[in-house]
């Protein structure tokens, strides 16, 4: 009897196994819902950014857990970094990009978009006895950024495409300590985060430039092109927490 039980349990195992490897279907909780994972990387406050704990914190995690209690499903934020967001979603080890992603043109040929959740824009932010004081003053000068965002794309579109002025990095603070440290002039990045980092670090004497050729910018969840399933869940789940007024709350706007 004991033996005929072990079989049977290898056979199901070994077809589910055979069931998950063949499809792109989510894995199931214990209580049915479904699993998805959201990758993010989070150095990236108040968007995402870890706890003492380890664990992935901030705006998108709050919506992530919000819209599975809406929705019931079950969302894992990883932190696996920025451009292993877009690389996962291609390869199917992440679901959702959840990661403060601006929907931009470029990407929407690759990538599907949820409905926009916050809105943005570039900022350049430089040292406070800078005397840099639009972007046309940074003509020239060596600008830090994070590799493969919107500010990275400003800076180019700014200074042109092979400027070898612009040093790219992994992450924003990175690009900040740069600019901090006197390699690089001046830092691009989107405003809300900026802003964090300075309430942040108030030691670090910081000022910002607004500049209206910086365009605005919406964040939105990013899956894989074509995941219709999964994109209507989290768009069904923004619009009732833009409903019941938990959107504003956890945005704080
Ligand atoms: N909004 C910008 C973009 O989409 C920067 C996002 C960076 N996000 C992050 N979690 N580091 O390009």
């Amino acid at each position: 009897m004991k033996k005929g039980f072990k079989w049977v349990t290898a056979l199901a195992a070994t077809a589910a196994l055979l069931a998950a490897c063949g499809t792109d279907e989510a894995e199931t909780t214990a209580d049915g819902k479904k699993v998805y994972v959201a990758g993010t990387e989070a150095t990236f406050a108040p968007f995402e950014y870890m706890d003492e704990k380890g664990n992935v914190v901030g705006i998108d995690k709050e919506i992530m857990d919000a819209i599975s209690e809406e929705m019931g499903v079950s969302i894992e934020m990883k932190n696996v970094g920025w451009d292993s967001v877009f690389e996962g979603i291609k390869g199917g080890t992440v679901d959702i990009g959840a990661s403060a992603i601006t929907i931009t043109e470029k990407r929407q040929q690759d990538y599907d978009f949820t409905t926009p959740y916050f809105e943005a824009t570039q900022l350049i932010v430089v040292k406070s006895d800078s005397d840099i004081t639009s972007l046309a003053d940074l003509e020239g000068k060596k600008v830090s950024v994070q590799i493969n965002t919107t500010g990275h794309e400003a800076a180019k579109k700014a200074f042109g495409e092979m400027n070898p002025d612009i040093a790219a990095f992994e992450n924003l603070p990175s690009a900040i300590m740069e600019m901090l440290n006197g390699s690089t002039a001046a830092t691009i990045a989107d405003n809300a985060v900026v802003y964090e980092y300075m309430k942040n670090n108030p030691d670090k004497d910081l000022k910002v430039i607004e500049d209206t050729a910086f365009e605005k910018e919406q964040y939105g969840f990013m899956v894989k092109k074509g995941n219709e399933e999964l994109l209507n869940i989290l768009n069904d789940g923004l619009e009732k927490l833009d409903a019941n007024g938990k959107l504003a709350e956890i945005t704080g706007l």
